[in-house]
């Protein structure tokens, strides 16, 4: 590989983005990620902001095979925006756009992974989590638990106040090297288990992923009330 090659492998990263739920929590007609946020889907919110990136290369978002809503994007900022078919679980979307990028990249190649519902995620976190999870060989953002936690019972009475400590709430983006997380993706899915991040794939396949503090406002937009508070978040540029 010539070296200006290595170099820009080295400092720009290619981002895959889960976008094949079907929002169900949300309630709404549209899939949630095509629903309207500061004048636009949520989804291209979300591309627009990680393709902005310097460090980012790409963007590989996987939609839903019956997805009526994509607006064909070919390009953002500049960079390369491509698409595959997702799965029926987060995982089995994420583990498609991996595949999707074979040949675009060596197996100890660092690759990103971003919820598309996260569109308020800030640049200097994203700058942060490729530095120190390039360091510590893959990582996530997270934001550590400041309320009390509680266990509920079957009719939704507290039946207990569980431990705080070195909790923390996972985000995204993650970082990990390509091979290992499709590695641990098959795994997964091959024992049948269902992961809800990159991180805990990666956790069963024997890896402890670096936990990068983020911002809190990198919320997850899950039902209606997220989405004013995603709005006013991008209004004041999170
Ligand atoms: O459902 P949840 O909010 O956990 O989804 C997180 C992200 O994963 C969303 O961006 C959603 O579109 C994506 N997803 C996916 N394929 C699925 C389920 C969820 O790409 N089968």
């Amino acid at each position: 590989m010539a070296n200006t090659e290595r170099a820009a492998r080295e400092s720009a990263f290619w981002c895959v983005v889960p976008a094949a739920g079907r929002g169900t929590r949300f309630g709404a007609g549209v899939p949630k990620q095509y629903l309207p946020l500061a004048g636009k889907p949520l989804l291209l919110c979300t591309l627009e902001r990680l393709a902005a990136h310097p460090r980012i290369a790409g963007l590989m978002v996987a939609l839903a095979a019956d997805d009526a809503h994509w607006p064909g994007t070919v390009s953002l900022h500049g960079k390369p925006v491509l698409t595959c078919h997702g799965g029926g679980e987060r995982a089995d979307s994420v583990l498609a756009g991996l595949r999707a990028l074979d040949g675009r990249m060596s197996h100890d190649d660092f690759v990103l992974v971003h919820d598309a519902a996260r569109p308020c995620v800030r640049a200097e976190d994203v700058s942060r989590l490729i530095e120190l999870g390039i360091a510590a060989g893959g990582a996530l953002l997270a934001a550590p638990l400041r309320d009390t936690l509680k266990r509920a019972d079957a009719q939704g009475f507290s039946i207990a106040t569980e431990p705080r400590e070195a909790r923390w709430r996972a985000l995204t983006p993650q970082l990990f090297r390509h091979g290992a997380l499709v590695a641990a993706l098959e795994a997964t899915q091959a024992a049948g288990v269902v992961v809800t991040d990159e991180a805990m794939a990666m956790e069963r396949a024997g890896h402890r992923p670096l936990l990068v503090e983020g911002a809190e406002s990198n919320i997850k937009v899950t039902t209606p009330a997220d989405m004013a508070l995603a709005e006013f978040l991008l209004g004041r540029e999170c």
